[in-house]
């Protein structure tokens, strides 16, 4: 199946390791260029050389996705080379776990400020471009954790948040040719898991737990990320994707 993406511009944030990295990876197999964003540059820039390395084309741009004046300037620099954006992944996102009463309120704003404002952030900085052209796909990254977890109140506020923003923002561009959705991942291992002082427990539970009898990848929730982002999907807006092996609750 053609998905469409062919020259395609995309920027995806966090994209420097985990499931942005494979999503990026993955669109730039499909013909897109890939701005590969991330607070980690020389992370985004390694991704960059294997799109290269593959004969694809992509640019690396470090960008604090809580900062608006970043996020701004990786739009500016993307559209300066690739002329527009036509997809937005807002994948960048991070957890603090710790019990609500242990939490700290910068604990509490450094989640929200990467998890829901990067998107904010991104959206109104990519939307002009796509209104410009009558045509934009933008996905944000909730998780199966918006059920709720112990010890991820502030998580778990963030990617229910995201759920909210997609469908009103959805209802608000889907007039312009702009599709706005959510991809919900279960477990799936990545670097940002790894490094969980829990990741043993978590990831024993989660495949207990899991219907399907394994943990998804990177490339599972780039699947549908890619898919969402094609021709095929502009009858689909404000919804939100669990891929999760069938898990749903906590
Ligand atoms: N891995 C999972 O099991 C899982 C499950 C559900 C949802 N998710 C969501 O999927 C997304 C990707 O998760 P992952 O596991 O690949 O994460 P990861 O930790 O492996 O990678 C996240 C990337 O985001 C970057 N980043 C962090 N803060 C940033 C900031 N302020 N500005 C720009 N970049 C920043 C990091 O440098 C890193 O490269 C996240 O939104 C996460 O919440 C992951």
């Amino acid at each position: 199946m053609d998905l469409g993406l062919l020259e395609r511009v995309v920027i995806i944030s966090g994209a420097g390791r985990g499931i942005g990295r494979v999503t990026a990876l993955t669109f730039a197999q499909e013909g897109a260029r890939v701005v590969v964003c991330d607070v980690d540059l020389e992370a985004a820039q390694q991704v960059v050389g294997e799109i290269e390395a593959a004969g694809g084309a992509g640019m690396a741009s470090r960008c604090d996705v809580r900062d608006e004046s970043q996020v701004q300037s990786v739009v500016n620099e993307a559209i300066a080379r690739f002329g527009r954006v036509d997809v937005m992944v807002n994948n960048a996102g991070i957890s603090k776990d710790v019990s609500l009463l242990k939490m700290t309120e910068e604990q509490w704003d450094w989640v929200m400020d990467v998890n829901v404002k990067g998107s904010f952030h991104f959206c109104r900085a990519v939307l002009p471009s796509m209104r410009e052209n009558k045509w934009g796909r933008i996905i944000n990254l909730s998780s199966r954790s918006m059920f709720g977890n112990p010890g991820q109140t502030n998580y778990t506020a963030s990617k229910m948040a995201i759920i909210g923003f997609t469908r009103s923002l959805s209802l608000e561009q889907a007039r312009h040719g702009i599709t706005v959705n959510s991809v919900a991942p279960g477990f799936v291992e990545t670097e940002g898991m790894k490094g969980l002082e829990i990741y043993p427990r978590l990831r024993e539970m989660a495949l207990a737990k899991n219907p399907v009898g394994f943990l998804g990848e990177p490339k599972d929730i780039a699947g549908m990320i890619t898919f969402l982002a094609s021709e095929q999907a502009r009858y689909v807006t404000g919804t939100n994707v669990l891929v999760t092996g069938g898990r749903f609750s906590s």
